[in-house]
């Protein structure tokens, strides 16, 4: 028997006026990833058939991130009900049921899926399996009208309700699996005269029974079914998002100091007993070995950092950093497109762009690799064991041998060889007694210089 026989239809054609954006409303990220591939994630797990994504007006934005859903165009958006119905064509000859979901709706877990799934199964005759939750507010939601034998009846909107119809707390989350032979018929025989002039997919439920099939409802948690219509509402996404990373690298042994003041994106990977001290902020793409230290205020994204290392405080890694085993990154260093290898330092104030760095090589604080003539970009190679003095310039493309020694405040413009000595800024000159017979014939220009004004 196949796992399930299903696919997933994902409503995504409303508005989405509320949230005031050009981007269309299921491509806000949330923790770095667009809230409809963290429902795509979800639906993948249970390996549909197809997934058919309901969009409006701007489909081609949606389309572009649509991964493997074939798009539909919900040219007027007539209801929920309607939404689905035009995915008529999309479905047509695809067996087992269909399970409706909201694309604004990211965090519904595969589980939840799978359970409405098994209530389906429980029964031969359960048309209709409802997502229903018990909200704190339960505001504007559709309310599940029961039998007094505790069966689904029907779903009345907020709008339609009577009073006492709206004191029902148990609410309709949207999601819905459909008995797939009859979803159609069902969804022909529905009308939108209601308060909204909509076709309801709420008003299935009646439809079943009417057919004499069983309705039942699977019952969420609040935060699996938060929906997201306006900025506020992603924030508070946001942070649900972050809660649960947060709770994940502390249960993998991470030791934060103040994990409510660390920022993780959907794949940052973090070894055992690293440290994160707080005012960390990760963005795609992060890897993090064990045993790695990374101090305050840093912000890293794209990089691989491996066993043993430190980073920051006040570090910048961006793309393409690589950081070798117990290497450390100093404070201001910023780092992008970078190999440095096993105990490499970069202590304070650099600039390592386009570069590789061998092995236990020393940078000191202040220097820059000039990557950029504002056209095109060089790369700057440094040996291991190399030593690079402080406030250097390395004007690339350059390379500095293994165990070269690069004198403080350097420009160097030419290749140094292993084990080299390259000093390359202007000479000093001391010469004795200079400063003090300076100082004397200034000062007695100055003294004659104010005798004047007094005129004396
Ligand atoms: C819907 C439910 C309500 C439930 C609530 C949960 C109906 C009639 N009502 O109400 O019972 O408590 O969700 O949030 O279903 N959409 C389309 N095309 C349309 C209309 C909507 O694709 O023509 C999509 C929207 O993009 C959204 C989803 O369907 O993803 C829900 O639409 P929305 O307008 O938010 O439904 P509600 O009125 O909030
Ligand atoms: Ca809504």
């Amino acid at each position: 028997m196949p796992k399930h026989q299903i696919s997933v239809v994902v409503l995504a054609a409303g508005k989405g006026t509320r949230m005031k954006s050009k981007l269309h409303k299921v491509l806000h990220a949330i923790g770095g990833k667009p809230m409809l591939h963290h429902l795509l994630d979800s639906v993948e797990e249970l390996s549909p058939q197809k997934t058919v994504l309901v969009v409006g007006a701007d489909r081609e934005q949606v389309e572009a991130q649509a991964r493997s859903c074939e798009v539909v165009t919900q040219t007027e958006q007539l209801g929920t009900g309607h939404a689905v119905m035009v995915t008529k064509p999309a479905l047509q000859g695809i067996a087992g049921d269909v399970l409706v979901l909201y694309g604004d709706v990211p965090f519904i877990p595969t589980k939840l899926m799978e359970q409405m799934i098994t209530a389906k199964a429980a029964t031969a005759n359960t048309g209709l399996v409802v997502l229903g939750f018990r909200p704190k507010e339960p505001a504007k939601y559709g309310r599940l009208v029961t039998t007094p034998d505790g069966a689904l009846e029907r779903i009345v909107e907020f709008k339609d309700a009577t009073d006492s119809e709206r004191q029902i707390n148990l609410c309709n989350s949207g999601m819905m699996l459909i008995d797939g032979s009859k979803m159609f018929p069902w969804l022909a025989s529905l009308s939108n005269n209601n308060a909204s002039g909509e076709y309801y997919l709420t008003d299935l439920v009646a439809a079943a029974r009417a057919d004499d099939y069983n309705v039942s409802v699977v019952e969420a948690s609040e935060e699996d079914v938060l929906g997201i219509n306006s900025r506020e509402d992603l924030a508070l996404a946001e942070a649900t998002f972050q809660g649960k990373m947060r709770q994940r690298a502390l249960s993998g042994g991470v030791t934060m100091t103040d994990p409510s003041t660390v920022y993780f994106s959907y794949d940052t990977h973090i070894g055992a007993d690293v440290t994160i001290e707080p005012g960390v902020v990760f963005g795609p793409n992060v890897t993090i070995e064990d045993g790695v230290t990374i101090k305050a205020y840093s912000h890293i994204e794209g990089a691989h950092i491996r066993t043993g290392a430190t980073v920051g405080p006040f570090a910048r890694l961006r793309p393409g950093t690589d950081v070798g085993e117990n290497a450390k990154i100093g404070n201001f260093v910023e780092v992008k497109k970078a190999k440095l290898e096993q105990g490499v330092k970069v202590s304070h104030l650099s600039y390592i762009g386009d570069a590789t760095i061998g092995a236990e090589a020393n940078i000191g604080a202040g220097t820059i690799t000039c990557n950029y003539d504002g056209f095109l970009k060089f790369e700057t190679h440094i040996g291991a064991g190399a030593f690079i003095g402080s406030n250097s310039a390395l004007v690339a493309p350059v390379t500095i041998g293994d165990g070269a020694l690069v004198g403080a405040g350097s420009v160097i413009t030419k290749d140094v060889e292993s084990d080299a000595l390259a000093v390359a800024r202007g000479q000093q000159r001391n010469r004795a007694g200079f400063a003090a017979t300076f100082r004397e014939t200034q000062a007695a220009k100055k003294a004659a210089q104010s005798d004047k004004k007094k005129g004396r």
